[in-house]
């Protein structure tokens, strides 16, 4: 009797007395009946207390609950067709645990997003993002789980570096003791490239550092990536190997979280669509189809973000722009065969606009290509002497690629901007909460 039970499970409770343990969601009185809608982090649900001749303190003092109270409530599950999870709970008490001196600061009506934001700490709480944190969780698990499935090694590569994995304009910089400058990491790539010779494929997945100086929806200056690093593997592979995980990541995500991307509106029409194989462009023909859009765009450019999206608009699941110039790209990446100015890399653009979600390469292997891209680039050959050995001894073919999760999330649930789907986005204007 009065089992302590999660709202998650409450259909397996139909009919049966239970206890939840939970916080006043929401609150709406009709005379002699109270609609409480609770929630205990893993769902919402509507309780209802009908005022009895029995329970007419405990019904007052309700009443004068606010939004956010602590409540422990007893009642029985029942079946109702128009509570929004099917189910309904029947109250019989109302254990009262904290009722707040004040009025939440979220209410009903729409707040700004600035204020949102200043109460991340609390908006957390709401109903959409818990259903965001839902997806992001289960993105981070079926990823793990498929690398897991594949043979894939953890390993967890540092945060502090001596080394730029990606480029020296958007480095978080610090004062290392007596040993000069250290990084904040921007990818964990190189580390994962010697784990790769030693163990064969592996990944991380750890925060990821990029002082973005811009303010675009899908840039974060602290974000999460999942890095994976391939032996005898070219970029094809690579590519091959993208489109599988993505296409299961989005299939696991409409199996297991059905309710929370209806929760969230989202039309499935595209997830259901992006199943292998994807598209894919050479950036040669990207620049054509962007110059055909009217973009002031030549070869040799980088794709930026409002590029990205007007690619992206063009297909019905996600597309691969591969092979960019050289001078667009990091100094890691190997050269075309046959054309020097060309890197063999690829970029997943999620479609419905979203753009760039995976980033990937072919590395070079061969020291000599390496030492010279290196010098090419203006980096320090110091610091790069460990990377430099890899290409000594062992050397192969490998590639890899980062997904951050937040943009992968942002896409799936459908948002507006990155920064609802991470518990507490950095910016270049934002570090509080
Ligand atoms: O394309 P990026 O910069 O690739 C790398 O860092 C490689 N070293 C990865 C690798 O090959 N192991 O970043 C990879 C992904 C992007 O596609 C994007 O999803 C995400 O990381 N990303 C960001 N997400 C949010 N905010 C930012 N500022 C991001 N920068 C990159
Ligand atoms: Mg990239």
């Amino acid at each position: 009797m009065y089992e302590w039970i999660k709202i998650k499970d409450i259909s397996e409770h139909e009919g049966e007395k239970i206890t939840l343990k939970g916080w006043l969601y929401n609150k709406r009185s009709s005379g002699k009946i109270h609609f409480l809608q609770v929630r205990d982090g893993t769902g919402f649900i509507q309780c209802v207390m009908v005022k009895s001749n029995d329970n007419g303190n405990k019904f007052e003092e309700v009443d004068k609950l606010r939004q956010e109270s602590t409540v422990i409530v007893k009642g029985s599950v029942r079946k109702d067709k128009r509570a929004p999870s099917g189910y309904e709970v029947e109250v019989e008490d109302v254990d009262i645990l904290f009722n707040p001196s004040e009025p939440y600061p979220i209410s009903k009506k729409s707040h700004g997003v600035d204020f949102l934001m200043k109460h991340r700490h609390l908006w957390l709480r709401s109903r959409r993002q818990f259903h965001i944190m839902r997806i992001r969780n289960e993105v981070i698990k079926a990823i793990r789980d498929y690398l897991y499935d594949k043979g894939f090694l953890l390993i967890d590569s540092p945060i502090l570096t001596g080394s730029i994995g990606e480029s020296t304009s958007t480095l978080f910089q610090l004062d290392y003791f007596d040993l000069g400058k250290a990084y904040l990491s921007q990818t964990g790539q190189l580390y994962l490239e010697a784990a790769a010779l030693a163990y064969g494929n592996v990944f991380c997945f750890g925060p990821t550092f990029r002082a973005e100086k811009s303010k675009t929806r899908r840039h974060l200056t602290e974000f999460w990536m999942i890095e994976a690093e391939m032996v005898f593997c070219d970029s094809e592979c690579n590519m091959r190997f993208q489109e599988e995980l993505i296409s299961y990541v989005i299939q696991r995500i409409m199996e297991r979280n059905t309710a929370d991307l209806e929760a969230l509106g989202r039309d499935t029409t595209v997830l259901e669509n992006t199943k292998v194989p994807f598209y894919r462009i050479s950036y040669d023909e990207a620049i054509t189809l962007l110059q055909k859009k009217s973009f002031d765009i030549k070869w040799g450019d980088d794709i930026g973000g409002d590029e990205e999206t007007a690619i992206s608009i063009e297909f019905d699941k996600p597309v691969m722009v591969y092979n960019y110039p050289k001078k667009a790209k990091a100094f890691y990446m190997q050269p075309h065969p046959e054309r020097e100015d060309v890197v063999l890399c690829d970029d997943m653009l999620a479609p419905e606009g979203y753009g760039e979600i995976i980033g990937g390469s072919q590395r070079i292997d061969d020291f000599d290509t390496l030492l010279k891209s290196i010098r090419d680039n203006g980096l320090s050959e110091d610091a790069y002497q460990w990377y430099l050995d890899l290409r000594k001894w062992g050397s192969v073919i490998h590639s890899g690629f980062g997904l951050g999760i937040e943009r992968t999330t942002a896409w799936i649930c459908g948002l507006e901007h990155i920064r609802e789907a991470i518990p507490f986005a950095r910016t270049i204007y934002r570090i509080y909460p």
